[in-house]
């Protein structure tokens, strides 16, 4: 399962692109507006760059696939790496079709049901962004939409990848790996929660005050 990184703060994303494990960018209008920069085209392009060989998702804000189109096709010239994110609705899967059929990849967002899953598959989504921690608030089983998609677009052939989005805590990415899912993207807080353990940092103490006792030198 591929991690991506899910925020607009450039600060974030050159902390966690040095870390070496994420492979990708997702943003939405609310991350974009908690950056507070209003000059998102350099905010994004400046995201592609720092993260240069994986997708970086930029929303559209549009109503009609008309203007979704528009809006993403002045996306797709900001970087060769930019995916346009498409909120799921009938307008947004007629402009992904339409993307599909002109070779721009996209990213379905705000996806909550296997259904929505299967439409937007067929409508030729590179990326489905199901949300697992909006259903787990209300009460539902976020990874089981997650289980059951993955399982559905692999057993039918379709092309989309299956991408966790929504991610609360450290166990939603295992649950989601669990599930299948071909990507999760993760908030920078949560991914920093991933490396902790107690026991890593009490053997690390262990090891270091035992290496100490030793005092010993090492000849490089
Ligand atoms: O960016 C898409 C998604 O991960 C955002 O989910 O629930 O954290 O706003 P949420």
């Amino acid at each position: 399962m591929q991690l991506f990184v899910d925020t607009a703060d450039l600060k974030e994303i050159r902390e966690a692109a040095a870390m070496g494990v994420i492979s990708g960018v997702t943003t939405n209008p609310s991350l974009l507006a908690k950056n507070g920069s209003g000059d998102v085209k350099s905010v994004i392009r400046e995201i592609c760059e720092l993260v240069p060989d994986g997708p970086v998702s930029m929303e559209v804000v549009g109503d009609t696939a008309e203007q979704m189109i528009k809006e993403g096709k002045a996306f797709s010239t900001w970087a060769s790496n930019i995916y346009v994110k498409v909120p799921f609705c009938v307008e947004g899967m007629k402009a992904v079709k339409w993307f599909a059929q002109e070779g721009i990849h996209t990213n379905v967002t705000l996806v909550f049901s296997t259904n929505q899953v299967l439409l937007a598959a067929n409508a030729g989504a590179s990326i489905i962004s199901s949300f697992v921690g909006r259903l787990d608030d209300i009460g539902f089983d976020g990874t089981q939409v997650i289980a059951e998609s993955v399982d559905l677009v692999r057993q039918h052939g379709f092309a989309s990848k299956i991408l966790a989005a929504s991610i609360r805590h450290p166990l939603h990415v295992t649950q989601a790996a669990a599930a299948g899912a071909d990507i999760s993207t993760i908030p920078f807080k949560v991914l920093k929660q991933m490396y902790d353990h107690p026991l890593t940092e009490k053997g690390m103490s262990l090891f270091k005050a035992d290496w100490d006792k030793l005092n010993a030198t090492l000849a490089v």
